[in-house]
């Protein structure tokens, strides 16, 4: 799980440092809320929870752990289509936009959850 998290995760930075190249030269930063989470939430957080993940392989391993990569795998690139469409005006996506946002809200709880699991002083 934790390569998969990593793998993505450098995906998601190239997006968003294009899109930051692009919203500056443009001087047009309407996308810049897209561009922020493409960057934390996609490369930040995804880049934070590999590393987590290669260093407790047996919570990687855990039902928790696909729970939270599918939550956050899913929720994430719905979100930022959404939101891409919300800044665009489009205020019908709303419902999904913040449906996505809690999709991964729920994946950050397992997350939470394993992590607190694995660190405890009963775990190693
Ligand atoms: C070559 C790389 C990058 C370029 C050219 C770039 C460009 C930009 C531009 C033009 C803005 C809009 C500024 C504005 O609205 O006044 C922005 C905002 C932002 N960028 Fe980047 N960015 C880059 C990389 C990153 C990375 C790697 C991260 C995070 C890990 C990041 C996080 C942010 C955040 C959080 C904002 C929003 C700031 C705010 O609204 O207050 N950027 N960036
Ligand atoms: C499901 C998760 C998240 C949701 C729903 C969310 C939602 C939001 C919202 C509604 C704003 C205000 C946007 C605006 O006024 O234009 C915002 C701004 C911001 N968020 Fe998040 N956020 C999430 C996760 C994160 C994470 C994990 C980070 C950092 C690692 C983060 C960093 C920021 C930053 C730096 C800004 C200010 C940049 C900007 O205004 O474009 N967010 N977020």
């Amino acid at each position: 799980m934790g390569n998969h998290f990593l793998r993505l995760a450098v995906v998601y930075v190239l997006f968003g440092v294009t899109l930051g190249i692009v919203m500056a030269a443009g001087h047009e930063y309407t996308l810049a809320p897209v561009h922020a989470h493409l960057n934390l939430l996609g490369w930040a957080s995804m880049a934070l929870f590999g590393l987590w993940y290669r260093s407790a392989p047996s919570a990687a391993e855990t039902r928790l752990a696909k729970l939270h990569f599918w939550a956050h795998n899913i929720g994430l690139p719905v979100q930022m289509v959404t939101l891409a469409m919300f800044v665009g005006g489009n205020n019908s996506v709303e419902p999904l936009l913040a449906l996505a946002s809690i999709v991964i809200g729920i994946g950050l709880v397992c997350f939470a959850v394993n992590l607190w699991r694995f660190t405890g002083s009963t775990a190693r």
